[in-house]
């Protein structure tokens, strides 16, 4: 090589090691061992110390999983708690009615006793966390099959887990890292009452809507309060009134100093999944094999839901949660599938795969443990694709349809009444359950728009799922009805007792075991027993056949690629374990021509005002504290109000509503999505597309203050000027 090629290729190595830095989901309990001297060579004040300790209180005292996917914050030494608006959502609706339309209007308690409970909704603490390979894998060989080997982890881990909470009232789960090359114990303790306190107007907690989703420049006020309370002693307890706010052994300082590009930042959450040391093979089918079905299978049924939300107010309160989630996926699948195109993912992969092969046959022992990787994944992959499209088109198609997910609940009383041990009792019990859940069903179904549902995905379905792996009772009344869908539709719509509350109402009310029959013979349920019966028994045993395969492969590979690459520093991939991703505050070129400055400010918000579209409508008390310039200690130094901000934090689904904190640990931001450009970053992060999307605390603590005039939250919360 030339010397000028040389410190070429240097340079550039430089380079790409210096803008890698966004890139990984840390483990806070090794944070000092692989990441603190970067973190602070990066800016970072605080120590790793800091953010994870087991011996102190550190910064994951203050951070929670949010229900099921999503992070929350402690910002009081009350139990006060800061999360998403989109992670709140579902909760805020089932609050709202068109009476006290909370949704809509936001929702704000003026007193502690207005707090709303919510039943269902859970937040879970990391007690602590702890490396058990080596317990986990005890008497594990590698001559075993994959099944032999779980059967033995499962055993290892129930010891484990009984042995980590003996004697207290936490829960423990062992996860697999590294596909199974390394084992963690989690300890966490669960708090069940937790109230909602407050929500924004959608108008400013969803501005800009579905229509905004996943981009930059962004606009969206995304944040909802809630709090957790314990019993006296502090502990987790059920909800009841006596309960006390929860006291937290830690919660956050927010800072109104404000930040400026190229600042340190750390996102603190629970990121749900990543697959980012997968084959080519693997990425081929998601982003070029089932992205593309499911995006048009979610298309349909988002023209249907929007169309009739637009037409009618009960619609939009009744179908908003639903079709909020449809079209996040929808055009998540969207983005990562062009990400993955414009990045050449496949080549890049084909590419490494390529000096992989080299590198397994370049040894007799590598070649004798990985020389056959690849080809295997190969043709496991070959074969699995037409399955897991089928698939897609039954999930994604077929359970579309809501009332044949809902039919499918009846499956338990068809079962009970047929077996003889079980009694009248039981089963007058059982029918309770299901008027209760029927009632919760109708609260937010138009028959109307899932009779278009139906017609349209069914439509599709016969058309293009492959005729081979057709679920069978589907292909053959489509056929009985020469193909004629629309007929199919009216006619079982018609006859179905289970799209209509009043009928089934009845049904239910003078219910005896006989009964049954009537269900058995109701067209819905025939045809989604059909569809679960056919997934259960084909669709199910190949799709386990093929994961346990390809788990087995992956967890050689990620082993083979760690022994190729010595020197490089795997992160493990998400799977809804606390991490720790840092990088810095950051604009970025998405396209020729175009640059996307770091922040955005109230000013884009009536910029983008524009009182005829749902998603664009400015609330007016928002617009009145603009006129007036009225933002007290929340303006920045520019004397503007910022909205949000970007940074090069590697996140995903899950990390949504975790903090985003400054040098000094302090919350500066709730994160909230990432950049349009992207969104391929969970199987593949590009240091210059990638950016994660965060709400400025000032801004969500000026609607606090300033809109809802809620200071007494204000004045809880512990605030750095
Ligand atoms: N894209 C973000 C995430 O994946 C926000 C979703 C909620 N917002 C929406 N308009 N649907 O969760
Ligand atoms: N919006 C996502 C969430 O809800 C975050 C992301 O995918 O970037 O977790």
């Amino acid at each position: 090589m030339k010397l000028k090629s040389v410190l070429f290729a240097i340079s550039l190595t430089l380079l790409t090691n210096l803008s890698r830095a966004g890139e990984g989901m840390w483990l806070p309990l090794l944070l000092s061992q692989l990441n603190e001297k970067e973190m602070r060579d990066m800016g970072m004040r605080i120590t790793a110390e800091d953010i994870y300790s087991i011996n102190h209180s550190s910064l994951k005292d203050a951070i929670v999983l949010f229900g099921g996917g999503c992070t929350g914050e402690l910002v009081s030494d009350q139990g006060l708690m800061l999360t998403n608006h989109h992670c709140g959502y579902s909760n805020i609706q089932k609050h709202s009615s068109l009476e006290h339309d909370y949704l809509t209007n936001g929702f704000w308690a003026q007193r502690m006793e207005e707090e709303l409970p919510n039943p269902g909704l859970s937040v879970t603490f990391l007690v602590r966390m702890e490396d058990v390979t080596t317990q986990t894998l005890k008497g594990v060989n590698d001559k075993m099959n994959q099944k032999v080997r779980d059967s033995i982890i499962q055993a290892n881990c129930k010891a484990l887990i009984k042995e980590a909470v003996k004697g207290t009232q936490y829960t423990a789960q062992v996860k697999p890292f590294y596909s199974g090359n390394q084992f963690y114990l989690f300890v966490s303790e669960t708090f069940t009452d937790v109230r909602l306190v407050g929500a924004p107007p959608s108008n400013i907690g969803k501005f800009g809507g579905d229509t905004d989703n996943w981009m930059w420049p962004r606009h969206t006020g995304d944040f909802s309060m809630f709090r957790i309370y314990a019993g006296k002693d502090n502990k987790p307890a059920e909800y009841s009134k006596d309960n006390v706010p929860y006291k937290p052994a830690k919660h956050l300082t927010i800072s109104l100093k404000g930040i400026k590009e190229g600042d340190f930042t750390f996102v603190y959450g629970f990121p749900g999944t990543t697959q980012e040391y997968i084959p080519s093979y693997a990425v081929d089918m998601t982003a070029f094999q089932r992205n593309p079905i499911a995006i048009g299978l979610r298309q349909q049924r988002l023209d249907i839901i929007d169309n009739a939300m637009n037409n009618d107010k009960l619609t939009r309160i009744q179908y908003s949660a639903k079709a909020a989630g449809i079209a996040n996926t929808w055009k998540k699948m969207i983005g990562e599938t062009r990400g993955i195109k414009r990045l050449d993912g496949i080549e890049k992969k084909q590419a490494f795969e390529k000096d992989f092969q080299q590198w397994a046959q370049s040894n007799p022992g590598t070649n004798a443990r990985y020389g056959q990787l690849l080809p295997a994944f190969d043709k496991v992959f070959a074969a699995y694709v037409p399955v897991n499209n089928a698939y897609t088109y039954l999930t994604e198609g077929l359970l579309g349809v809501e009332m044949l997910r809902f039919v499918y609940g009846y499956n338990n009383l068809v079962k009970m009444c047929s077996d003889k041990s079980k009694t009248d009792v039981e089963i007058s019990k059982l029918v309770e359950a299901l008027k209760t859940s029927a009632g919760a069903f109708f609260k937010n179904y138009n028959r109307n728009v899932d009779t278009r549902l139906f017609e349209t995905l069914i439509t599709t379905y016969t058309q293009s799922c492959e005729t081979g792996l057709q679920v069978p009772v589907v292909k053959e009344t489509a056929a009985k009805y020469k193909g004629n869908i629309k007929a199919w539709t009216s006619d079982l719509y018609k006859k179905t007792i289970f799209a209509d509350s009043v009928k089934l109402n009845a049904f239910l009310s003078g219910f005896v075991r006989k009964d049954v029959r009537k269900i058995e013979k109701d067209l819905s349920y025939i045809l989604a027993s059909g569809i679960y019966t056919y997934s259960q028994n084909t669709f199910y045993p190949l799709v386990s056949a093929f994961t346990t395969t390809n788990d087995s492969l992956q967890r050689l590979y990620i082993a083979a690629q760690m022994e190729m690459q010595p020197d490089k520093r795997f992160y493990p991939d998400a799977n809804s374990t606390l991490r720790v991703a840092y990088g810095n505050v950051k604009s970025y070129l998405p396209a020729d021509a175009v640059e996307y400055k770091w922040f955005t400010t109230l000013d884009g918000i009536m910029q983008k005002e524009n009182p005829d579209i749902y998603d664009y409508v400015v609330e007016p008390r928002l617009k009145e504290l603009y006129n007036l310039h009225d933002y007290g200690r929340y303006a920045d130094a520019d004397k503007s109000m910022h909205v949000g901000f970007i940074a090069s934090n590697h996140t995903t689904g899950g990390n949504s509503g975790s903090p985003v904190l400054n040098a000094d640990g302090q919350l500066i931001g709730l994160n909230f999505d990432r950049c349009w450009e992207g969104t391929m970053s969970d199987l593949m992060y590009d240091p210059d597309q990638c950016r994660n999307i965060t709400l400025d605390i000032r801004y969500c603590l000026f609607i606090i203050d300033k809109m809802a005039g809620a200071r007494r939250l204000v004045d809880e919360m512990t605030i750095a000027e």
